[in-house]
């Protein structure tokens, strides 16, 4: 019979080796003719599977409310210095990258493990909100640096909206909404963010369109597949801003001496 030589590598999300290229086994020349988008892409590269157009629109609609927020933030900062410091297009990419995590757009995953374990397990926002503070652990998905209940997150607004719409049961984002009316009885900027929309919607998402099992969704909100939303939406502003940088000609970027406390 035949001698199958072992292989160092198992992959099987895509396959480069006939005629086209094809993701989930969907040929390329499928994915141009038939006009799938951006969302359907990553429906076939990240869950192996072709979604309803309801959910790779949202998927869509995330990567372009995430795609920039500004010159002032983490991320585009630390771009924008970079471009400055003449390094070129990857350095300046990830360095905006690196500063992606628990406190800046990377809080959707953990946002989707805690809002799913308090649901599920039904606690209530009381009962969920105090037991993170005993135990010393910031809500993931709540609170912003600048949004407050006077001054609400457009984008969070948007894809509420959406889902409210669109989504069959909005059941993980109802529950983040009661955790943040309780936050919000506590501190004014504790608002539902942008991270916990995602989060929560994708739990959403992923359990109400009937086609993950119950194991598939446990397996992704344990790997962690979310951040990866922000960081891919977020290099399409952060490429945005190194060219900006250098169409501008902006020089070596050093911070002033009186926006810093020299203290002993
Ligand atoms: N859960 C519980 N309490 C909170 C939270 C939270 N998520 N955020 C702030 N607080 C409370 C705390 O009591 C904090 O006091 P502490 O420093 O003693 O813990 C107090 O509010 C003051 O907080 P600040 O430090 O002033 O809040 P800041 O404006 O610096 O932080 C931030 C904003 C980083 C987003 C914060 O709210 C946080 O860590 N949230 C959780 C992580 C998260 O969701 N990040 C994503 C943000 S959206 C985005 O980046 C696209
Ligand atoms: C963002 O999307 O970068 C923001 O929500 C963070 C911020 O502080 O504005």
């Amino acid at each position: 019979g035949k001698v199958r030589a072992p292989t160092h590598i198992i992959s099987t999300i895509s396959d480069d080796r006939g005629e086209e290229p094809c993701y989930a086994g969907v040929p390329m020349s499928t994915i141009i003719e038939q006009g799938y988008g951006v969302g359907d892409v990553i429906s076939l590269l990240w869950f192996k599977r072709s979604l309803p157009r309801y959910c790779t629109h949202f998927i869509e609609i995330c990567i372009m409310l995430c795609a920039d927020h500004g010159p002032c933030v983490s991320g585009a900062h630390n771009s924008i210095v970079t471009a400055r410091a003449g390094k070129d297009l990857v350095s300046s990419l990830v360095s905006g990258l690196l500063t992606i995590g628990p406190r800046f757009g990377g809080a959707i995953d953990d946002a989707a493990r805690y809002f799913k374990d308090a649901c599920d397990r039904g606690l209530t926002p009381y009962e969920f909100v105090e037991g993170m503070k005993k135990k010393g652990i910031r809500v993931p998905g709540i609170g912003h640096r600048i949004k407050s209940r006077d001054n609400r997150d457009k984008r969070v607004q948007l894809l509420q909206k959406y889902a409210h719409t669109h989504f069959p049961s909005v059941k993980y984002m109802e529950y983040a909404v009661q955790v943040e009316t309780y936050t919000l009885s506590k501190a004014n900027n504790l608002v539902l963010n942008v991270d916990g929309a995602i989060g929560s919607l994708f739990l959403d998402l992923l359990s109400g369109s009937g086609m993950f099992t119950k194991q598939e969704i446990d397996e992704i909100v344990e790997i962690g597949y979310l951040n990866g939303l922000f960081v891919l939406a977020r290099s399409i502003g952060l490429i945005g801003h190194t060219f900006d940088q250098k169409r501008l000609k902006q020089p070596l970027y050093r911070h002033p001496w009186e926006d810093v406390l020299y203290t002993k």
